[in-house]
């Protein structure tokens, strides 16, 4: 949200509370996915870019693919012609997604098991960033696999949720990982946000085979 937009809400939350509502109660019918990608055409057709960058953040978190990004842009051609699309495609490249690129979204297509590491290399309450085919990853092994059963392993995407930043190891310090551009912090045994931020850490499904942890993207 703009920081006009949080003062109006502190200043004449009387008023402003009620244009919050509408837009909240306009999408209830709709599912997620869906809210979310019109949303994001609507900060195309204003052309604000700060908030095409949040949407397109929470939308992918939020489970749309960059498949159906660029189809909601495309779909929105009669709206929003072409130069609004160059402008919000303008916007992915520089913010430099790798799930964007044409390689990757030819990958997606045909998503698999990705071999990350021995689980002999990761000690019990550990956490390690690693480059796995491309793709940096925090990934944290519970300190006691009995009591965290299935949830032993987790494997994060290392691009922070707020603006996808790379996040490095140097961001690690015991369980807490801090962002170094707006400082979310997040803890890794669960993913959560603790604090600044709203959202988690994504986290990909994985799985231990032959003494290998897989994960899935
Ligand atoms: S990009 Fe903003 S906190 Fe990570």
């Amino acid at each position: 949200m703009s920081d006009a937009l949080t003062y109006l809400v502190k200043a004449r939350p009387d008023a402003v509370g009620h244009y919050f509502a509408f837009l909240k109660d306009c999408g209830k019918h709709l599912d997620p996915k869906t809210r979310n990608l019109i949303s994001l055409i609507t900060k195309v057709h204003a052309q604000t870019e700060r908030g095409f960058r949040q949407y397109l953040g929470r939308a992918l978190r939020e489970g749309c693919t960059p498949m159906e990004v660029l189809d909601a842009l495309l779909m929105a051609f009669p709206a929003l012609g072409l130069a609004k699309i160059v402008w919000a495609v303008d916007i992915i490249l520089a913010m430099d997604l790798p799930d964007f690129r044409p390689e990757a979204l030819q990958a997606a297509a045909e998503a698999r098991w990705h071999d990350v590491m021995a689980i002999g290399d990761l000690a019990p309450g550990a956490t390690s960033r690693v480059e796995c085919d491309g793709r940096g990853l925090f990934v944290h092994r519970a300190a006691s696999s009995a009591a965290a059963g299935a949830d032993e392993w987790r494997v994060y995407d290392s691009r922070c949720p707020h603006q996808v930043t790379n996040i490095p190891h140097l961001a690690l310090q015991g369980h807490t990982l801090t962002c170094p551009k707006h400082e979310w912090v997040f803890d890794v045994r669960s993913g959560e946000c603790v604090a600044k931020g709203t959202s988690p850490l994504k986290c990909w499904p994985s799985k231990v085979e032959n003494g290998r942890l897989l994960a899935h993207w």
